[in-house]
């Protein structure tokens, strides 16, 4: 499996703290079969125009030297689009996902739906393609808004944790999938036990086998080296069972 979302770059943002915390995560993500993982460190956007933070290449030095061989590491960030994305983010490579056309790009999230997709048509305009990360946290995503923002040329990463969520959020990351919206998964892991491996095999367990791939595999593989996604067929993720699980051990709010 391929996750390309993370917070594994070492003590430059809100995830990993250490070196010795992303080498535990890094050895825990491949015993689950992670085989590549994008490290996508926060960034604004209106702190592109400075270029990639030094000391972003100064913690991947530090991480790639103690890393195990698997997973791969691959660089990008997950870039804030508090101004439209400035231009620099098509000129440099860095920011983007292992240097595609593929840019992973957020909002805060009370963004109106038709902003967002000005947001994404921008930066369309600058010919990357927008990898808007975990859609489903806006309150203004449903499927006939995600719908609108696809017009535009961007794919949607939904969270793996997330999917299996009994909460809104949850709901609407399954409607997404439902929907045939969603083309990867990935773990947005900080440091913790999160990978994409659990909704991996929920989807195989209820003979979503094909998609589980596509969303966990194949379209990540696509996006790596820089290919068009396929889209996913719609599928129903069942959580009858999780979301009595969950109850009766007391989750709460994601
Ligand atoms: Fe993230």
């Amino acid at each position: 499996m391929i996750d390309l979302h993370s917070h594994l770059l070492p003590a430059v943002d809100d995830g990993a703290r250490t070196v010795e915390q992303s080498v535990r995560v890094l050895r825990y993500m491949a015993e689950h079969g992670v085989t590549d993982v994008c490290l996508t460190p926060h960034l604004l956007a209106s702190e592109t125009e400075a270029g990639v933070p030094p000391r972003q290449d100064a913690a991947f030095a530090v991480l790639s030297a103690a890393a195990p061989e698997l997973p791969r590491l691959h660089r990008a960030a997950e870039i804030m689009l508090d101004r439209p994305l400035p231009a620099v983010v098509a000129r440099d490579g860095r920011f983007r996902i292992a240097g595609s056309r593929y840019v992973l790009v957020e909002f805060p999230r009370l963004i109106a739906a038709q902003a967002v997709r000005l947001a994404l048509s921008h930066v369309a305009e600058l010919g990357l393609v927008p990898l808007l990360a975990h859609p489903e946290r806006y309150s203004s995503c449903s499927p006939d808004a995600v719908s609108r923002w696809r017009t535009t040329g961007a794919r949607m990463q939904l969270d793996a944790n997330t999917l299996l969520s009994p909460y809104p959020r949850g709901e609407r990351a399954r409607a997404l999938l439902a929907a045939g919206l969603g083309d990867i998964v990935a773990a947005d892991n900080h440091g913790d036990d999160r990978t994409i491996a659990a909704v991996r095999d929920a989807l195989t367990e209820q003979g979503a086998g094909d998609e589980a791939r596509l969303l966990a595999e194949e379209n990540p593989r696509a996006i790596l080296e820089d290919r068009a996604t396929v889209l996913v067929d719609p599928v129903e993720l069942r959580l009858s069972l999780l979301k009595r699980l969950r109850r009766f051990m007391g989750g709460g709010e994601e």
